[in-house]
């Protein structure tokens, strides 16, 4: 494979060509990890929803797969496509699809019928009536057997909300231990809602409870997301946690989408956010990504229990169709492990990248640290287009001798007139990615923007940041992970500049390591 096009992302996942969006089917099976996504097979604008598939060994190798799933009728009239969802390996054959003992892989979508129409399973659905129905696949994901004699499987949603038949959508389905059931969420998009449903054999449905609204409740709520995770240094004690995208409506000062998150228990019926995790009346939420271009997660099914990685859609709807890429349009966010500890009182959702990014370091990092970087700026080594940060420095309050901000410059052209950077604001304690000079921002009125989250220095006194930088983009976490931001950027192919800049005076006490990271194609 040659990607070396302008912009293509080296090692997060884009198609070959044409348009992707959510995730939708991350499954680990057998050794390998599926990836299903939202895919237009005829070109680089949303259409024709199908999805697309690739598999990888280690979350950061991909082999793009033929379309699993190709919207039905096209390339002529297309009668159905198959919007967001999620996959399972139904190892127990509680779904009957598994033939000779080969575990059949169950997807779960949203069946998207443009044109009103009686289905071979007898049901009759509505113009753009939105409805869950499954596939399933005894070839490892290769092709894919829809389930034609009852699809749509939840053919209406819950009663009470009828009329939101064309914004019911994006079945995230797992396994439950403890009630030994497949559980599903939906969406009830429009109204923030948040269905959830059980089964005994992926093909009969029953609903349990609904959440919602609560917190964001901007745009629409989509792509639901419920797994469960250990808490850090406390044993005993186990969390649920909900993730939802709002379109639009994502965290202060971005436009378009976002992602929200709250923590709380599932019993097997009823998902209850804590009382600390929802902020009735103020507006605020916890957001997954406090940058514009994370959207969707969603957390791989099948991997051992306790683990948790996800994978969101770094693009916004805002601007997705617009951005300067050619042949494809969109890339995947790196994975992110995904953890909770409890810092200061309240369990926090830490992100981490997961390891596998460590294949594509294929050359010697650089490790260089500051007693004091001086006002202004601080020329480093040029570490090329794609490379990983660590940088950490000492925390201080204003004062005249100390530095308001203090950044690292990346992505720059040699006058430094072209730069992205990520830093931290001193005063108000925020993290920042700043992307109104990052190269080609022409495309949206809205793109050129300086994005921040609060984050505080840790008990060491210290703000630690992590950032990932591609040919596109930029990934930062803060402290243990407890923030993040992700961006999209489209520098000159020629920027590669990279310094320190110190803003109204000194910064104490920096370390900082550079990874140069190769290429995931071959
Ligand atoms: C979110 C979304 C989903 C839907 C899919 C369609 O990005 O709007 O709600 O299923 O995209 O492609």
């Amino acid at each position: 494979l040659d990607y070396t096009e302008p912009y293509r992302p080296q090692y997060h996942f884009s198609p070959s060509k044409n348009w992707m969006n959510d995730p939708s089917g991350l499954l680990y099976h057998d050794g390998t990890y599926h990836l299903f996504f939202q895919y237009n097979p005829a070109s680089a604008v949303w259409g024709n929803m199908s999805w697309g598939h690739a598999t990888s060994k280690d979350l950061t190798h991909w082999d793009e797969r033929p379309v699993a799933l190709l919207a039905r009728g096209y390339p002529d009239t297309v009668t159905e496509m198959y919007f967001t969802g999620s996959a399972v390996a139904d190892v127990n054959n509680t779904s009957g699809f598994g033939v000779d003992g080969k575990v059949p892989l169950v997807a779960m979508y949203t069946s998207m019928y443009p044109i009103e129409q009686d289905l071979p399973s007898g049901k009759h659905v509505r113009e753009e009536q939105q409805s869950q129905s499954i596939a399933y696949s005894l070839d490892e994901g290769e092709t894919w057997t829809t389930y034609d004699a009852e699809n749509p499987v939840i053919h209406n949603p819950p009663a009470g909300y009828e009329e939101e038949f064309k914004n019911f959508r994006d079945p995230f389905v797992f396994w439950h231990d403890d009630t030994q059931k497949w559980i599903a969420v939906t969406a009830l998009a429009s109204i923030h809602k948040l269905a959830i449903w059980s089964s005994d054999n992926l093909k009969e449905w029953s609903l349990l409870s609904e959440f919602g609204p609560y917190n964001a409740v901007g745009g629409v709520w989509e792509c639901p997301n419920l797994f469960q995770l250990p808490v850090q240094d406390e044993p005993a004690t186990k969390k649920w946690v909900m993730v939802l995208g709002l379109n639009p409506g994502g965290p202060p000062g971005t436009v378009g989408s976002g992602t929200q998150y709250f923590i709380g228990d599932f019993d097997g019926t009823t998902f209850k956010a804590d009382d600390n995790s929802v902020y009735p009346g103020n507006g605020t939420s916890n957001w997954m990504d406090w940058g514009p271009d994370f959207y969707a997660a969603a957390s791989y099914n099948g991997l051992p229990k306790g683990e948790v990685v996800q994978i969101a859609w770094m693009n916004n709807w805002q601007y997705g169709a617009e951005i300067p890429t050619d042949p494809w349009r969109s890339a995947m966010s790196v994975p992110r492990q995904l953890s909770l500890k409890n810092i200061d009182g309240k369990i926090t959702l830490l992100q981490q990248p997961q390891d596998s990014w460590r294949s594509v370091a294929d050359r010697k990092s650089s490790h260089q640290s500051w007693e004091s970087v001086p006002e202004g700026s601080t020329s480093l080594e040029s570490p090329g287009k794609a490379f990983k940060i660590d940088l950490s420095f000492e925390d201080h309050d204003s004062d005249d001798s100390r530095a308001s901000a203090f950044a690292i410059s990346v992505r720059a052209n040699s006058a430094f007139d072209q730069e992205t950077l990520i830093g931290y604001n001193f005063t108000s304690k925020e993290v920042f990615v700043d992307r109104q000079r990052s190269g080609d921002v022409s495309f949206d009125d809205t793109f050129a923007t300086l994005y921040h989250a609060p984050l505080k220095a840790g008990a060491d006194g210290r703000v630690t940041l992590q950032a990932f930088v591609d040919w596109s983009s930029v990934e930062v976490l803060g402290g243990q992970g407890e923030v993040a931001l992700t961006a999209q950027i489209f520098p000159d192919q020629d920027a590669t500049e990279t310094r320190l800049v110190s803003v109204d005076g000194v910064t104490q006490d920096v370390k900082l390591e550079i990874q140069p990271l190769g290429s995931a194609w071959h």
